[in-house]
């Protein structure tokens, strides 16, 4: 038996079609149904729905053999236990520091930025690199509304076309990361499971190659 944790939202509705075209069809319509574990027309294949940042914690403990996660969580949380297999170039969006348009730049090495993020560990990370002095907020959602009310200077987020941004005032200023979602695996599983892995890994991929094959591979400017 072999577990796949997929992320729920925007990274489950474009790997459904992945995993249709790998062979793996759920045996009820995941996107009308309230469960969480879901049995497949392959005997050996069960799905789990999760959020993003679960999935790395299922995976890394082994209760799921493979996971789809964004780039984004997997930076957020790390890859302890956990090996990147496959870029699946879908859910592509960038990780960006952001502030509200025309706002002066604060020199962060003279003066302390307070930055708002569900990115804590990546904000910390880039600005640190950048010799910037920052106190981190962390927030589960709606970040765009941080600056505009006066909780922090600036936010750390995922921007693809930028209307989230443009719709609060606000506009992206540094790149820190490519995002899309990626297959991982548990380490060990890669191990014991190895066969099972290899198979629908493959599978997987040959799915990837097939439904993109201009961009599969190439980071498409962005
Ligand atoms: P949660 O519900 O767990 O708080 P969320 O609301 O951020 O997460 P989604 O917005 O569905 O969930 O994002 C899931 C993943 O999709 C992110 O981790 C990221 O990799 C990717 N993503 C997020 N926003 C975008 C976007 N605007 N365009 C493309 N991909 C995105
Ligand atoms: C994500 C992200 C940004 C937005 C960026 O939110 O948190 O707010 O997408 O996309 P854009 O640059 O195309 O506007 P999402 O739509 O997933 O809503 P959320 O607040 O539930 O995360």
């Amino acid at each position: 038996m072999i577990t796949i944790a997929l992320t729920k939202g925007r990274i489950l509705a474009e790997t459904l079609p992945l995993l249709d075209a790998a062979g793996i069809h759920p045996n009820e319509d995941i996107n009308s149904s309230r469960k969480l574990v879901f049995e497949t027309n392959e005997e050996s294949v069960r799905l789990l729905v999760l959020r993003g940042a679960d999935v790395t914690t299922y995976v890394r403990h082994g209760i799921a053999d493979l996971g789809v996660a964004g780039k984004d969580m997997l930076m957020e949380y790390g890859l302890t236990d956990i090996y990147e297999l496959l870029d699946l170039n879908i859910a592509r969006c960038r990780l960006m520091t952001a502030a509200p348009v025309g706002q002066r730049r604060i020199d962060g090495k003279r003066q302390r930025i307070s930055v708002a993020s569900k990115f804590t560990n990546i904000a910390r990370q880039f600005y640190e690199e950048k010799g910037v002095n920052v106190e981190l907020i962390k927030l589960y959602g709606a970040l765009e509304l941080a600056p505009i009310v006066g909780l922090a200077d600036e936010i750390v987020d995922v921007v693809d076309t930028g209307n989230t941004l443009t719709a609060n005032g606000l506009e992206p200023r540094e790149l820190i990361a490519h995002v899309s979602s990626r297959l991982i695996a548990n380490k060990a599983a890669l191990k014991v499971k190895y066969e099972l892995v290899r198979h629908w890994s493959d599978k997987i991929g040959d799915a990837v190659r097939a439904q993109q094959p201009a961009a599969a591979g190439t980071d498409r400017g962005r």
